[in-house]
């Protein structure tokens, strides 16, 4: 545990004011060398992350949790981004014998049945192989946009992470989607071609469905629940402004 860290936020906040993304993932990468991370499920906002890190050689570990239910279209944008960046995206993936009990207990689809099915399902998949990923860690970058829902407008671009104790940092948080398109077109960044399909945010493929125009960004996610149910446990330990 490096809970001392926590205090440096509000000075990290002002070093980064007025920095473009780039200088601003190498400043926080440099402070916390050795100790930073960046989870990628090969969204738009997160290839445009790995751009930066990976054409800047910037150093910083890239994994992505692996759930085994991830669509086919993902597994070609992580070939394919390895292959343009000469790079080994890490892969974490779930306890095995923990699965197995999970799906012979349940059946393959017990996402449908139950949002405790579901929560469970998440929580074998992706938020325990997170846990073991961030463990050790000081800094977390991620992905996380305010446009992508409500409960992401109050987000703070470095926030403490009780959950994981560790600082996590959303370089493009305040980016618009306009943006997102226009970056990766711009350098020509592999991007996942559901994306051309009406998919907009990417999860595992069961859970998942393209949106029609109008809809809210996170609408093609778990789209059986409520939406106050819609978040899989990966970002729900964060304390806004880096306060309790
Ligand atoms: S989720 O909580 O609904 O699943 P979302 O898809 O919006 O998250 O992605 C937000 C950020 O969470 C991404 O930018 C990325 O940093 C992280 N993330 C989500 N899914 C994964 C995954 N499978 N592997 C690694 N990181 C992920
Ligand atoms: Fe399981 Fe669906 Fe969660 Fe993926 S998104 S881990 S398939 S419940």
């Amino acid at each position: 545990m490096n809970s001392n860290i926590r205090s440096e936020i509000p000075q990290l906040l002002s070093l980064i004011k007025g920095l473009d993304m780039d200088s601003a993932v190498k400043l926080l990468a440099d402070k916390f060398a050795g100790k930073t991370v960046f989870s990628t499920s090969f969204s738009l906002e997160d290839q445009v992350i790995s751009h930066a890190i990976l054409q800047n050689k910037i150093a910083v570990d890239i994994f992505t949790l692996d759930t085994g239910r991830i669509f086919p279209e993902t597994y070609s944008v992580w070939s394919s981004t390895n292959e343009r960046y000469k790079t080994q995206i890490k892969a974490f993936t779930p306890d095995f014998k923990t699965l197995e009990n999970y799906i012979t207990e349940k059946g393959p689809n017990a996402f449908y049945e139950s949002v405790d099915n579901r929560k469970l399902c998440c929580h074998i998949r992706k938020v325990e192989p997170l846990k073991r990923a961030l463990k050790g860690q000081d800094l977390w970058i991620t992905g996380l946009r305010a446009e992508h829902s409500a409960a992401r407008q109050d987000l703070q671009m470095i926030e403490w992470d009780e959950g994981h104790q560790l600082i996590k940092f959303h370089p493009i948080l305040h980016w618009t989607t306009e943006e997102v398109r226009a970056y990766v077109t711009k350098n020509n960044i592999p991007y996942n071609t559901l994306q051309d399909k009406g998919f907009v945010s990417i999860g595992c493929l069961p859970c998942t469905r393209a949106i029609q125009t109008g809809e809210d960004f996170r609408a093609g996610r778990w789209w059986w629940e409520d939406d106050s149910k819609k978040e899989c446990g990966l970002h729900e330990q964060t304390a806004p402004g880096g306060a309790k």
